[in-house]
């Protein structure tokens, strides 16, 4: 190849590469809508169908964040939250990385605020 068609061709590799990197990552926002809005709703205030009838807390409140720890919430994410031996929610530690998890305590911690 010519020394500066390889020069142009690491330079488009190069800028096309971040872009790359980005798309194929699920942001936290994209996790919280695509997994757990159905429930907890967009905005974390359960007023959505199934949050109402499943009664879910709403995590804008003051109640909620402090009645929970970042363990909690990362435990209840991860493992599921169980009534005896029933789960109420199922885990989540299949689906998602504990570094998509922590994101996500972040990311309830700040609706609260
Ligand atoms: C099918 C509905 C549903 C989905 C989807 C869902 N949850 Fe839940 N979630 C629940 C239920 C039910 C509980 C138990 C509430 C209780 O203890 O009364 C719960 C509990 C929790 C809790 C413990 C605190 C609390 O509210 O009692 C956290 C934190 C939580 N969910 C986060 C998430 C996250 C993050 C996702 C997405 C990765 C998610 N949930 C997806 C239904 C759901």
């Amino acid at each position: 190849m010519h020394k500066l068609a390889k020069i142009i061709a690491l330079m488009i590799g190069l800028s096309i590469l971040p872009w790359q990197a980005m798309a194929e990552g699920e942001s936290v926002e994209d996790n919280w809508k695509s997994q757990c809005a159905k429930c907890h709703g967009a905005d974390g205030k359960a007023k959505t169908k199934a949050g109402m009838k499943l009664k879910l807390k709403d995590y804008t409140k003051a109640e909620f964040q402090e009645a929970f720890t970042d363990e909690e919430v990362f435990d209840a994410i991860k493992d599921g939250v169980k009534k005896g031996e029933k789960f109420l929610m199922k885990p989540y530690a299949e689906k998602l990385s504990d570094e998509d998890i922590n994101a996500l305590v972040v990311y309830i911690r700040a609706m609260g605020e």
